[in-house]
Order: structure tokens, then C-alpha cells, then sequence
């Protein structure tokens, strides 16, 4: 179950504290195919999170326009999952009642109680049911707020920046666990990371933004087979061609510094 995303010629302002205007995007045009998984990097402030809770529905561009299978996105559902930069998880509830959150807010807890010990297991956190969010890891609270998404069985899930606070050995670890409940669940993964590397080893597509104004500057398929090696020679040109596109983009004037 996946589907096409769609975002057309979208522009979101903000207002800074000073009341001055930040482009956070720029006519950002996006179409996002069914069950692809899509990577989304850039440097900090180039407007990845302000796609992403636009894409789930959790903001408003000032004009354009986002679909899912060609019905207009105006509010958050269950059907785009979202895992949010820094977890979320509610530090009051143990595993187990964490990832039966969304069951309970929609009222289908009764309905769909089984299914938890079964998400539990797919994240690999079977044991782990009565623990707090203080008593577990950094990765492993990953994983609870990736199963408490993935249980509402949404059609895409949105990812911004899992694994940013993770140490490189559970960050590994967490990707491959991605990979493969990408592949189980067959749906459409949007991940947002700083993290080269990561987008090429995870992606079909890897979209580049540039800030300010937020756009998306380059799109790349990475046609390379799974399992993919991060050492491989074809990752390692990828790689050094994505790193050459930001020195370019860094080497561009930037507005604020042409008065
Ligand atoms: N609520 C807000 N009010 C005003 N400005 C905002 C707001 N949210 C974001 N911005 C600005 O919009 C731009 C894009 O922000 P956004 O959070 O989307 O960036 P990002 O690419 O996710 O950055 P990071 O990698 O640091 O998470 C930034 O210049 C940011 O300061
Ligand atoms: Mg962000």
C-alpha cells in the first residue's frame, strides 16, 4: 500500500521575529512515486522540515498546492506517518502504550490490539513492551516512534532526521532496520538527513535543496542494486559528485550578501 505525492509549484513565507520575510520555499515542484523511497538533504535552514509537515498536512503553503493520489492534503492523517526530528515520544508512556497511541486517538484500540505485539516485533523490540522512553536508547526510541507510526498502516511515512542524534553504529544498524520494513510494508518513504552517505545508501531518489530562498536545486536517481556498499566505487562517485554540486551551490552568491 503506498502512493503518489505530489507537490506542485509551492511557496511557504515565514515571518521572522524581526518581521522580516524568510522564502523558506521556493515554487517547489516534487512528485513523489509510489513506494519510492526519497531522501531529502541540504544544509540547515534550506526548508527540509518545512517540506515535510507540508507534505504530512501539519502546515499550509501560502500558494501551490500538495496532493496524495490527486486529493488535495489539508490536514495530518493516519496515512502519512510522521516521525518528528527529535522522536516525540510521549516520555509518560511506556513502549507498548507509545506505539498504541494513534490506535486509541482514532478509537480502534479494541479493534486492533494484536497488532502490537506484531509492530513490536518488527522493530526488533520484543522485551522492551513496559520500558519508559528514559529507560531505552536513543536508537531504540527511534524505533518505537517508527512503530507507532507504522501501526496506523500509512501509506507513506516521513521521516525527519531519525538518526541525526544517533552514534554511527546504531545509525547503520537503524538504516538497514529501515530498509527493511521499507520493503515489508511496501510503502512510499520521504527521509530527510544531513547525512550523504545515508541518502545514498537508503534512496531511489535523493532530492538536493539550497536555502534561501528553499528550493530544490537537483534530483538524483541512484540506480545502484541493494544491498548497497558504502565503500563500492559507483557509491563513492555518487558521493563525490553530490559534495561537488554543494561547493557549486555554496560557491553562488548568496542575496543577502550582494546589498
Ligand atoms: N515557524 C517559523 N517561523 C519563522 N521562520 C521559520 C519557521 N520555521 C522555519 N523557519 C525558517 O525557515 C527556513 C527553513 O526552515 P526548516 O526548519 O524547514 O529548515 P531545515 O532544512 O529543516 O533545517 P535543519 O536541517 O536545521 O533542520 C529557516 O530559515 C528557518 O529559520
Ligand atoms: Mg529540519
Amino acid at each position: 500500500m503506498s502512493s503518489t505525492i505530489s507537490v506542485n509549484n509551492v511557496n511557504r513565507i515565514y515571518t521572522d521575529a524581526e518581521g522580516n520575510k524568510v522564502n523558506a520555499l521556493y515554487n517547489v515542484d516534487l512528485d513523489i512515486r509510489p513506494g519510492e523511497f526519497i531522501s531529502i538533504i541540504g544544509p540547515s535552514g534550506c526548508g527540509k522540515t518545512t517540506l515535510l509537515r507540508l507534505i504530512a498536512g501539519l502546515d499550509k503553503p501560502q500558494s501551490g498546492e500538495l496532493t496524495i493520489d490527486g486529493s488535495k492534503i489539508t490536514d495530518v492523517s493516519p496515512e502519512r506517518g510522521y516521525v518528528f526530528q527529535q522522536g516525540g515520544l510521549f516520555p509518560w508512556l511506556n513502549v507498548e502504550n507509545n506505539i498504541a497511541y494513534g490506535l486509541k486517538a482514532r478509537k480502534v484500540y479494541k479493534k486492533n490490539k494484536d497488532k502490537i505485539s506484531r509492530y513490536i516485533s518488527m522493530v526488533g523490540l520484543d522485551g522492551f513492551e513496559r520500558s519508559y522512553p528514559h529507560q531505552i536508547s536513543g536508537g531504540m526510541a527511534q524505533r518505537v516512534a517508527i512503530a507507532r507510526a507504522l501501526i496506523n498502516e500509512p501509506k507513506a511515512l516521513l521521516l525527519d532526521e531519525p538518526m541525526g542524534a544517533l552514534d554511527s553504529f546504531t545509525r547503520a544498524d537503524l538504516q538497514d532496520k529501515i530498509l527493511e520494513l521499507w520493503k515489508e510494508n511496501g510503502i512510499t518513504m520521504i527521509l530527510v538527513t544531513h547525512d550523504i552517505d545515508e541518502a545514498i545508501y537508503l534512496s531511489d531518489r535523493i532530492v538536493i535543496m539550497t536555502p534561501r530562498p528553499g528550493k530544490i536545486s537537483k534530483l538524483i536517481d541512484v540506480d545502484l542494486p541493494r544491498p548497497r556498499h558504502r565503500g563500492g566505487s559507483e557509491f563513492l562517485a555518487m558521493r563525490k559528485s553530490i559534495l561537488e554540486h554543494f561547493e557549486l551551490a555554496q560557491a553562488q552568491p548568496q542575496p543577502e550578501y550582494m546589498i
